[in-house]
């Protein structure tokens, strides 16, 4: 294992060194270094450095240049504009630096210096209740960064902090007590959908009762006191409900091509018993107090509409725990007992007050000090075409599985029309590898803020940024390939690059850049874009530099060859951190 300085690293490094000797007090001066159209790379830092030292900057970048003289990484350099450099790397340095790349199994991608513990709360639906596409977005980004944070080195914790917990499970075991068969099932019978449907019926039916009966109603609050007290019966009836929707999970993640493990699935419940210390030492310490019976956190920052203090509630009125009582206590297991140094929350958006104030709370009680990074990272809303969010025709929330199925069948058609060779089951392979990378890409290629329109047709098309285009620059990479046969793969930093292949080479020398970015802002959507660029940048190679014809020189054609062998390396590497395949074929 050896990591490769990239092209932009070693160019900064040089630059900064030059800009320290013109101006000694600009020991650590930014040179501020771009990739940039007129040059390889473009150093707007002298503009700063001259203002700071009323020097002229079109001097002091002449000064610069003069103590940077052309070698083997640069071969030309220039001032241009006010006092810009504009810098251009040899070819031969290209195709050194890719050389170095290809020779590693990590393609150079240095493993961070420093790394930590990150504990990653994601993927986190609720036991008996259908899955919708909130949960599609959080497990998808969660699992890109888990991913990703992981292939830079970082020890990663996963947290499934499912909704497990709760008075609605009163009703449910209330329910199951008085007509038990309702969820029997042979154990023969795993399907997925199946538990959805039994689990469904089940809530219906006593949500109806506990609605139309006071008795009942009566009976499930009991029930509920019964749990929380940790009563055997009651426990064991609460168990089936969670292993009937983990059956129904885990069919969902299967389709998903996302990985969960049950040790990670930490739901709610997992933290009952911390609740009454939990409360304690935030009333103990005047973290929170009493307020109408609730033990609550108030913040003067955070108003309602009527200028009202809106608190943070730990404890109702009647005694029972909620959301927050249960996220604090997990934040004191994640920093005290895992001994995490990064806390992420990948959680929709509408829950920002709530985090906002949980963390603050923490703060507060000294469960999370400075030491500890806590991010909540929000996602937006999944619309339907009509740019609301998106809903069935009945107006109900679209059940994850239904798209996933569609997508999959979208893609699927895509697939055979593209190659008719294929047998049934390289087809319905490939279009499930196609149609989940298609709504996982969508997803992550979207800036995690945003809300994005879900379309179909635009998420399987061929053209355009989409995971299609990049799963059949992939493709093409391999039939090439498979066609060159015995003609080798071979770097040759004696041979001058044409246009389109500099372009592709300076792309593919930047993915651990690339990778370092998402892993410090936490944005997937950067490892998108630049795969993205990565297969335009193919696209235009392969058009431009033709590789198996006859009339290509053999040198320049083994130098074309690795460059084909770099580009599928590095863009299903890429894709396997956004957790989407790349067929060999398509
Ligand atoms: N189960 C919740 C929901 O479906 C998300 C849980 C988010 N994580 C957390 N630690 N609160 O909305």
């Amino acid at each position: 294992m050896a990591s490769v300085a990239s092209l932009s690293a070693s160019v900064q490094q040089r630059v900064s060194a030059a800009l320290a000797a013109a101006v000694p007090s600009a020991a650590d001066a930014d040179p501020l270094l771009r990739r940039s159209d007129r040059a390889d790379f473009q150093a707007n830092g002298v503009l700063g450095l001259a203002k700071k030292n009323k020097a002229n900057p079109r001097e002091l970048a002449a000064q610069v240049v003069a103590g940077l003289p052309t070698d083997e990484l640069i071969s030309e350099i220039e001032v241009s504009g006010p006092g810009f450099l504009n810098i251009t790397v040899s070819d031969a340095a290209i195709t050194d630096t890719l050389a170095a790349r290809a020779d590693d199994d990590r393609l150079g991608v240095p493993l961070t210096a420093d790394p930590g513990t990150t504990v990653i709360d994601y993927a986190q639906p609720n036991v008996a209740k259908e899955m919708h596409v909130g949960h599609l977005r959080s497990s998808v980004i969660g699992d890109a960064i888990a991913k990703i944070l992981e292939f830079e080195g970082e020890t990663v914790v996963r947290r499934h902090h499912i909704g497990d917990w709760g008075t609605q499970f009163g009703m449910l075991i209330q329910y199951l007590i008085e007509h038990p068969h309702e969820l029997d099932h042979s154990p023969a019978d795993t399907d997925g959908e199946a538990s959805m449907s039994r689990l469904n019926r089940t809530y219906k039916a006593a949500r109806t009762l506990f609605d139309a009966d006071e008795a009942f109603k009566d009976r499930s609050r009991k029930r509920v006191v019964d749990l929380q007290a940790g009563e055997p019966e009651t426990l064991a009836l609460w168990q089936r409900f969670v292993d009937e929707s983990k059956i129904y999970f885990y069919s969902v993640y299967n389709k998903l091509d996302i990985a969960i493990q049950d040790d990670d699935i930490v739901g709610e419940s997992a933290y009952n018993d911390m609740l009454v210390e939990t409360c304690r030492i935030l009333e103990d310490t005047g973290v929170a107090v009493r307020s109408n019976g609730a033990l609550c956190v108030f913040f003067d920052e955070i108003k309602g509409k009527d200028g009202e203090p809106v608190p943070l509630i730990v404890q109702k009125a009647d005694g029972g725990f909620g959301y927050a009582a249960t996220d604090l206590s997990a934040i004191r297991d994640r920093t005290g007992n895992l001994k995490a140094d990064t806390l992420l929350y990948v959680v929709d958006a509408r829950q920002a007050l709530h985090f906002r104030m949980v963390f603050e709370t923490a703060r507060r009680a000294g469960w999370l000090t400075e030491e500890v990074t806590v991010k909540h990272l929000p996602f937006g809303t999944v619309l339907g075409k009509d740019g609301k969010p998106f809903k069935t025709r009945e107006g109900e929330t679209v059940r994850l599985v239904d798209l996933l199925d569609e997508a999959v069948e979208r893609a699927t058609v895509v697939v055979r029309e593209k190659n008719e060779e294929l047998s049934d089951e390289e087809v319905a392979e490939r279009g499930a590898e196609v149609g989940i990378g298609a709504v996982k890409y969508a997803d992550l290629s979207t800036s995690l803020g945003r809300d994005y329109v879900f379309d179909l047709d635009r998420m399987v098309s061929l053209t355009g940024d989409t995971s299609v285009y990049i799963q059949y620059a992939f493709a093409r990479t391999q039939s090439i390939l498979r066609k060159a046969g015995a003609a080798r793969a071979v770097a040759r930093p004696e041979l001058p690059l044409a246009p389109a292949e500099r372009a592709l080479g300076l792309l593919l020398d930047e993915f651990g850049d690339a990778l370092a970015g998402v892993a410090e802002t936490y944005e997937p959507h950067k490892l998108a874009s630049y795969l993205y660029a990565v297969s335009s940048a193919f696209a235009t190679f392969y058009e431009q530099c033709p590789v198996l014809k006859p009339e290509t020189p053999e040198d320049v054609r083994e130098n074309r060859l690795f460059l084909c062998t770099l580009t599928g390396r590095t863009l299903r590497q890429g894709m396997t951190l956004l957790g989407i395949h790349t067929p060999d074929q398509l």
